[in-house]
């Protein structure tokens, strides 16, 4: 790209014209290597116009923005996006995203949009590319789905400023050579509201084709999918548009394809140009390695050295500089081998992308598939036919998988015949528990340790003794991965939200604040908050605190986000706060469900809810908590802000500190468990699974039902409980 914008340069600065349009053209010739293009006298054209209308125009430098599109669960590239949003998983050992955000850098945009709708949270990490690319980097969260126009709409304070700069819209799921330039001074010569990027097909009856008059560009209509022959241009989902384009959307679902620009079209305003070299949709593991393929091939005529080379190497092969490859590799063609992976001696990879700290062992063999993050495939396994793993999969030796499509986590210990999607128990609980889910618990107890599908009892195990809910949630979150939803209508009726335990220090009457802070001092009553909050069972994953905004404002700032949890904050004003591990919701169901679903459901272990007043009137005794962990302050404190009473009628205690003393303050701790059926009948911890009295039969309680209680908890409660002989 060096060589273009010198051209440039020397083109506004000396004004020659001709010579200038003519060093331009070849130095894209020999850049892109478009002979094909060129040869068209349109291409010429529109270059010298553009170049009279950037004369014309002064020699201000252009200052641009871009909004991209990236909503949407990613469901077609799962498993992988069960670990990370689309716009993060590696295509070519990066982020996808970052593929298209370095292209609108390299032609000078200085502020893209994400218009986000999913894991808000997670793509912040996306905030530290703005340093390194020095690039603005900003987020527009829908709170529903907009569509792909509706989002701009949403954007437009972000993308509308005095300049009247026309700005880029783009879809996440893209992968071309971005001509972005091109674009610009395409948008500039036709004069006209919109540009659209347009890409051949060889099945244009499968698309929806943009009708064009070949000459200008300007595009006459959509046909969806048609029957006979109209053209084989299909939109590819890259756009320059005017500001004015964002007064034509309303702010609603709307479909930009479908209602924004064929009445564009209609006013002779819509412009279509034709992309020249490759584009992929890589939203799907197939055209993933499609795409993969093009991208190789056009980064040897961009820049070859970047790419592989050796005697072990065949074709284009791009292997980050950390990953390491044994002696007797034959690698290649088409392979993207991501940082820290680790390839044994006699392995052979083609045509598939090995994602960063993979380890593939001696022999094994790799084709046509896509191994997700930290996964390891054993001796002599072999690996082919679009089998994608998602993180941390464990291949045994001498495995053959065949089209296999692996959960995250999973051991795959005898061979995969035919494609199939494997929900084996994960790989974690082997080591939690050896013992069968009970089908009181579950509603099926059928795994037990085969490959099997759909065993869903095994999530129960997985979150650490949450079954009833968590198993429901897994089979709801899995029948909508695969698109099961006939599947899903006709099983249980499942809760969408999920279940948490309270912590929260509170005075004999129940006052927990004064001033919107905490009105004692008591150090270990904080190392007890955060030992509580923290724990998890399962290392890879981390807990989530759920608290009001006042509660978030009383947190100093040097201490929020609470470190290694999740800050769910509730406001009703849905600001998304600009940091890492924060989200923001609008109420507390919403949060609730929210971290029921795909993907907080296999990346959040517990959910705390921790204050302050108004958040606990609506949640202390709910039927979804199932603990309440209460410092209890014996001494006389005044107070402000004040929850109800626990109802004893549903929470026996379950363990309590000796009295102890801190700063003058007395307190102690003590843990409430929720013992008996709420109304609507969705937790029980009866081991005869009946909805008896509490006081009648507490003798009927398994301890073990309780473990989902922080394992400090859990395991303390003998110690300290006068009574756990008769609760066992
Ligand atoms: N002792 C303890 O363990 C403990 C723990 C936590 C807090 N505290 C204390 O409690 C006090 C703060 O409690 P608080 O009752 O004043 O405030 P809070 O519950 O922390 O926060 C209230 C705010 O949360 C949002 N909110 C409330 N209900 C909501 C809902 N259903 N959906 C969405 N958002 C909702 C609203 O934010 P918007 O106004 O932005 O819409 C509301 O103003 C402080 O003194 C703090 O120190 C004590």
């Amino acid at each position: 790209m060096a060589k273009p914008r010198f051209t440039w340069a020397a083109l506004f600065v000396g004004g020659h014209l001709t010579l200038s349009c003519a060093l331009f053209q070849r130095d894209l010739l020999n850049v892109f290597g478009w002979e094909d293009a060129a040869s068209s006298s349109f291409v010429l054209s529109w270059m010298c116009l553009s170049t009279r209308f950037w004369l014309s125009k002064g020699r201000r430098s252009i200052r641009m923005k871009a909004l991209i599109l990236v909503g949407g669960l990613g469901t077609r590239l799962r498993p992988l996006t069960l670990s990370v949003p689309k716009p993060l998983v590696e295509f070519a050992n990066k982020p996808m995203i970052l593929h298209q955000i370095e292209a609108l850098k390299a032609i000078g945009v200085t502020e893209v949009v994400l218009a986000i709708n999913y894991q808000p949270e997670l793509m912040l990490n996306l905030k530290e590319f703005e340093k390194k690319l020095e690039i603005k980097i900003t987020f527009s969260q829908e709170t529903e789905p907009l569509g792909t126009a509706g989002p701009l709409a949403l954007a437009r304070d972000k993308l509308i400023d005095d300049s009247g700069e026309p700005f880029f819209v783009l879809n996440s799921d893209v992968i071309s050579e971005y001509p972005l330039k091109q674009m610009v001074d395409f948008h500039k010569a036709h004069g006209g509201e919109a540009s659209i990027m347009v890409t051949k097909v060889d099945e244009p009856s499968k698309y929806g084709v943009v009708v064009m008059e070949e000459s200008t560009g300007k595009v006459e209509r959509f046909v969806e999918k048609p029957k006979t022959f109209v053209g084989n241009k299909i939109n590819a989902g890259i756009y320059l548009l005017n500001p004015s384009v964002i007064d034509r959307i309303e702010l609603r679902p709307t479909s930009i394809e479908k209602e924004v620009f064929p009445k564009i079209a209609a006013d002779n305003k819509l412009y279509a140009m034709v992309l020249p070299g490759f584009w992929m949709d890589i939203g799907q593991p197939r055209d993933y390695i499609a795409g993969l393929r093009l991208y190789l091939d056009s980064l040897r005529k961009k820049s070859s050295t970047k790419l592989a080379t050796g005697p072990h190497i065949v074709g284009n092969v791009l292997v980050d500089e950390t990953a390491k490859i044994g002696e007797g590799c034959l690698i290649g063609p088409d392979v993207a081998i991501g940082p820290g992976c680790i390839v044994e001696s006699g392995v052979r990879l083609s045509r598939c992308s090995v994602m960063s700290g993979v380890c593939i062992k001696q022999h094994a063999c790799i084709s046509s598939s896509i191994i997700g993050w930290q996964s390891t495939v054993g001796r002599w396994a072999r690996v082919e036919n679009l089998t994608i793993l998602g993180e941390k999969v464990q291949v045994y030796d001498e495995i053959y998988t065949n089209g296999g499509v692996v959960l995250p986590y999973r051991k795959i210990k005898s061979s995969i015949l035919k494609p199939e999607i494997v929900i084996l128990p994960p790989r974690l609980s082997d080591s939690l528990s050896q013992k069968p889910v009970r089908d009181s618990d579950s509603g099926s107890c059928e795994a037990k340790g085969k490959m099997a599908k759909l065993r869903f009892t095994w999530a129960a195990r997985f979150v650490g003794g949450h079954l009833t809910l968590s198993c429901a949630l897994f089979q709801c979150d899995l029948l909508n991965v695969f698109g099961w939803e006939d599947a899903a209508s006709s099983s249980l009726r499942l809760s969408s939200m999920t279940i948490y335990q309270v912590v929260v220090a509170a005075t004999r009457d129940m006052g927990i604040g004064k001033g919107g802070k905490l009105p004692w001092r008591l150090p270990s009553d904080l190392k007890f908050f955060k030992e509580i909050t923290s724990g998890t069972t399962d290392p890879v994953k981390q807990n989530a605190v759920l608290m009001g905004r006042k509660t978030w404002e009383s947190i100093p700032v040097r201490y929020r986000p609470l470190p290694g949890r999740l800050n769910v904050v509730l406001t009703r004003s849905f600001e998304i706060k600009n940091e890492a591990n924060v989200v923001t919701c609008g109420s507390i169901s919403s949060a609730l469900e929210m971290l029921a679903k795909a993907p907080y459901c296999f990346s959040i272990d517990k959910v705390f809810v921790i204050g302050g007043g108004q958040i606990l009137r609506e949640t202390l005794n709910g039927p979804r908590c199932d603990a309440i962990h209460v410092t209890r302050i014996e001494t006389s404190v005044e107070c402000d802000t004040f929850i109800p009473s626990i109802d004893f009628s549903m929470f026996q205690p379950w363990y309590s500190s000796p009295l102890l003393v801190e700063n003058g303050i007395q307190y102690s701790f003590v843990t409430y468990v929720h013992v008996r059926n709420s109304e609507d009948g969705t937790i029980a911890r009866k081991t005869d699974g009946k909805c008896n009295d509490v006081k009648s039969n507490s003798n009927g309680f398994e301890v073990e039902n309780f473990s989902f209680l922080p394992k400090m908890i859990f395991e303390k409660r003998d110690k300290y409980m006068p009574h756990s002989r008769s609760i066992k």
